[in-house]
């Protein structure tokens, strides 16, 4: 860990210390929503991947900062092999789910300490990089992640975006300009433009080939006017935000997506992102 920028050794802490997030359902991602609507979100995202990369069965996969498996696990079947890697302590929630899949290697090891001579034609970085604070960090990141793409891969990327460059510590939004002091807060996630990170690839040879929500908004964490009718509303979201809706569902956010992506955009609003880039011959 001692060549690591001192907000990826924060981060992998932050997620070990959040491990208990992860053991109730495969499709966590962090975001805490019930396993149902965690279910289905992770099913429009990986869908959506699916359709526009169209997976071989012989491709080789690799899944950065894999948290509980749900990129891995679901992408599993598509692909030849995937390669997830976890730092952190929910390495072990990984290893257990992942088990059974006989193509699936898991190594506890942060990204920039994996060393491989071999190309993917898949790489996943979900909710990795909104935590790396350091430019030199995060064009570090970038470039391995790009060098380890095989030429016509894919590098998908599912991070916060917003118009103008932001940060989140605790409970506050502030500017990208002012001074985070990391050791003074609990959870922080820097929102970048989403040019800054096509300019980022894009310096290193990979151009992206489209990018969207990454879904239409299921208004979960909203906060109705009583505590009693939020707790009602979010009931009754969970009731009908399931798999077994997921055709209309995934209508929905067919739908609303795209413009939810542009009114996000327009009020310079942190919206979560998947950007697709692939390697140019
Ligand atoms: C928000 S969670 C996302 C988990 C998963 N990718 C998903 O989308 O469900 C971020 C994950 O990245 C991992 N992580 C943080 N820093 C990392 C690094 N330097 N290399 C690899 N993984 C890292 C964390 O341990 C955590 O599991």
């Amino acid at each position: 860990m001692s060549h690591m920028a001192p907000s990826s050794r924060k981060s992998i802490m932050l997620w070990s210390a959040k491990r208990g997030l992860f053991e109730p359902s495969v499709y966590e991602s962090g975001g805490q929503y019930p396993r149902e609507i965690a279910e289905v979100i992770n099913a429009l995202e990986t869908t959506s991947v699916i359709n526009v990369v169209r997976p071989e069965p012989h491709w080789r996969m690799l899944d950065v900062g894999a948290g509980g498996g749900r990129w891995s696990i679901s992408l599993a079947g598509r692909v030849g092999s995937v390669t997830a890697l976890e730092p952190s302590a929910i390495f072990d929630l990984l290893e257990a789910r992942t088990a059974p899949l006989k193509n699936i290697v898991c190594y506890r090891k942060a990204f920039q300490e994996f060393e491989s001579s071999t190309e993917f034609n898949l790489i996943i970085i979900s909710g990795v990089l909104m935590y790396i604070l350091e430019p030199a960090e995060l064009e570090k990141f970038l470039e391995k992640a790009i060098g380890l793409t095989a030429e016509a891969g894919f590098l998908v990327l599912r991070e916060p975006v917003a118009r103008c460059g932001q940060c989140f510590t605790d409970t506050t939004y502030r500017s990208s300009s002012d001074k985070i002091e990391l050791d003074n807060c609990k959870y922080w996630e820097i929102i970048r433009p989403e040019a800054g990170y096509e300019s980022l690839c894009g310096r290193y040879g990979l151009k992206k080939i489209c990018s969207f929500p990454s879904h239409a908004p299921f208004f979960y964490h909203a906060n109705l006017p009583s505590a009693s009718m939020t707790k009602l509303f979010r009931l009754c979201a969970s009731k009908v935000i399931c798999t077994r809706n997921l055709s209309l569902i995934d209508a929905y956010n067919r739908l609303f997506r795209g413009i939810y992506g542009r009114l996000r955009h327009l009020m310079n609003s942190r919206s979560m992102r998947i950007m697709i880039f692939t390697k140019m011959p």
